[in-house]
């Protein structure tokens, strides 16, 4: 089927669409966590619209998924206040119980969080047009970084239940936490990126408000009574709204310890530099991000074509880790761009919960021109759209669009286009490749194909102090979780794994005496008679 009848039967009739994928009722919530209690809001809500039209009698209407509440300054300050009265200046009964037993609130939590996953990923598809199969992974993924993470918890208590002697001084180092967290995820992974924050925050014992995303808001309604029910009043606590109203207050407070954010570099500047007390606010961030994919002569170009088409164009495009410009050899441009026009004309576009749809439409507003006026930029600066069909559109539907040659002018050569369109720069010299990446003002990631050991060597040498990852024949990805996600330069702060984000969430405590036999009876006497939580040698199995 050409695009043109793929884009003039895009969207679907209500009756076209499966049962179990229909959109129910319009959700109208009122619902925010505070203190252990849903609360309702009386005031003004934000409409939930999806990217996704029905055709109404041959008409494109937007689907209205529903609404969430707008809260002002005044009362997202009331769900810090829960989060600061539940830590308690470090003595409430979250951040000084024991490992074992926050273990057992967060396997809860994960427990009801399981018995959502269709109400979500249901969601997931309807707020962001994530495919079935992407929504399905991001639920599961998330629960299986729970478990990952719970279990890095364990070893990591079991190393603290053991003293040290150093210089005859007997001591013990346990992480404790930090404080209040505040929580903000992105919209491309409203749930897995926002909960690998969470949930390590919450398990070392901080405080948590949450605020989610700007886009896919309505999917963690399903888990606000898990949240309720499984952790004490105040140590989780979910607000909404703008956060140009909300969380400048949280954050001009001053009560804010840790600043976990996923977004743009500009707005987690912003929003730090309202804390009065910078010293004190220890930041988790990932950001922006311009990956490279770079094609060398000597490559295996099959491979290289299916990670490049994955990598550019995986949930269109939108995630952080995206190949957002590719690299390629003049020797091997010809071919590349044959195979990979080849490989991108049989991804199928179309409504997320259809099988095998890899191309689905997209959530922010005003994306679609956006996208137009980048590959117009281009395209009078000499590039043209080489893909058939490139550019095209209907409603919040994008078909992506291969530019060629793309030259430093262009405004794709440097923004973050963070949907489906690929430029594509051919190169003679390599030290313009080399160059891009040292002067980009973004650090996360490259992709290398090659096969010569000694260029792949060498440019491994030369992008190690650049990026948080070289990929090499492998596009970029976050995964596995174990592994350390960062950035450097406007890309990131901190770094996050299931093992970085426990010690990102907290700090370590030392407990020291000189070892000597008054004070080794005192340390006994606590231990035997389990006079304190963190002077103990128990150990989790
Ligand atoms: O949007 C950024 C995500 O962390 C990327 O994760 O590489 O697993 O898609 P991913």
């Amino acid at each position: 089927m050409s695009t043109q009848n793929i884009l003039s039967t895009l969207f679907p009739a209500l009756a076209d669409i499966p049962e179990p994928y229909r959109p129910g009722e319009p959700i109208e919530q009122r619902e925010y966590l505070v203190e252990g209690t849903l609360r309702t809001w009386n005031g003004p809500l934000a409409a939930v619209r999806s990217p996704v039209y029905l055709d109404v009698d041959g008409v494109d209407e937007q689907v209205i998924l529903g609404s969430t509440p707008l809260l002002d300054a005044e009362t997202a300050l009331t769900a810090l206040d829960a989060a600061v009265r539940a830590y308690d200046r470090g003595q409430g009964s979250w951040p000084t119980m024991r490992v074992a037993e926050r273990i057992q609130h967060v396997e809860a939590f994960l427990g009801r969080m399981r018995e959502q996953r269709t109400a979500v990923v249901k969601l997931l598809m309807w707020e962001i047009g994530k495919n079935l199969k992407d929504s399905e992974k991001e639920f599961d993924r998330t629960c299986d970084y729970i478990v990952d993470t719970i279990n890095a918890l364990k070893e990591l208590d079991r190393r603290s239940s053991r003293f040290e002697l150093e210089q005859d001084t007997l001591g013990q180092i346990r992480r404790v936490p930090l404080g209040v967290a505040l929580c903000m995820g992105p919209y491309n992974y409203p749930l897995n990126e926002t909960f690998t924050t969470l949930i390590p925050a919450l398990i070392m014992g901080n405080t948590v408000v949450f605020k989610p995303a700007k886009l896919g808001v309505l999917l963690i309604r399903p888990l606000l009574e898990a949240f309720r029910d499984s952790f004490p009043a105040g140590v989780i606590n979910v607000i909404y709204g703008s956060g140009r109203e909300t969380v400048s207050a949280l954050m001009a407070s001053g009560k804010i310890d840790i600043f976990a954010f996923i977004g743009t570099n500009k707005a987690a500047s912003d929003l730090k530099k309202l804390h009065p007390k910078p010293h004190r606010l220890r930041a988790a961030l990932g950001l922006d991000a311009k990956n490279p994919g770079i094609v060398l002569p000597e490559v295996d170009l099959d491979n290289a074509v299916n990670e490049a088409v994955t990598g550019s164009l995986s949930f269109n495009g939108q995630r952080c880790t995206a190949l957002k410009i590719l690299f390629v050899h003049e020797e091997v441009v010809d071919r590349f761009i044959e195979k990979f026009n080849h490989k991108l004309a049989t991804l199928k576009p179309g409504m997320p919960w259809e099988n095998g749809v890899a191309l689905t439409p997209l959530p922010e507003s005003g994306k679609v021109d956006y996208l137009h006026g980048l590959m117009d930029d281009a395209v009078r600066k000499g590039a043209k759209v080489i893909n058939t069909h490139g550019g095209q559109a209907r409603g919040s539907f994008f078909y992506p669009a291969v530019l060629y040659p793309v030259t430093t002018d262009m405004r794709v050569y440097q923004e973050e286009q963070f949907g489906p369109v690929v430029p594509i720069v051919p190169y003679r010299d390599l030290d313009t490749v080399i160059d891009y990446v040292l002067e980009s003002d973004f650090g996360q990631q490259l992709s290398l194909f090659g096969t010569n050991a000694a260029e792949v060597g060498r440019l491994v040498d030369t992008f190690a102090n650049q990026v948080g990852r070289i990929n090499i024949n492998a596009q970029c990805q976050r995964g596995p979780d174990t592994f350390p996600f960062n950035g450097r330069k406007n890309s990131a702060e901190g770094t996050l794994s299931v093992h970085d984000a426990l010690r990102t969430f907290s700090i370590r405590t030392l407990v020291a005496t000189k070892f000597q036999e008054s004070n080794k009876t005192l340390i006994s006497d606590i231990i035997r008679g389990r006079e304190s939580s963190f002077l103990t040698t128990d150990y989790i199995f």
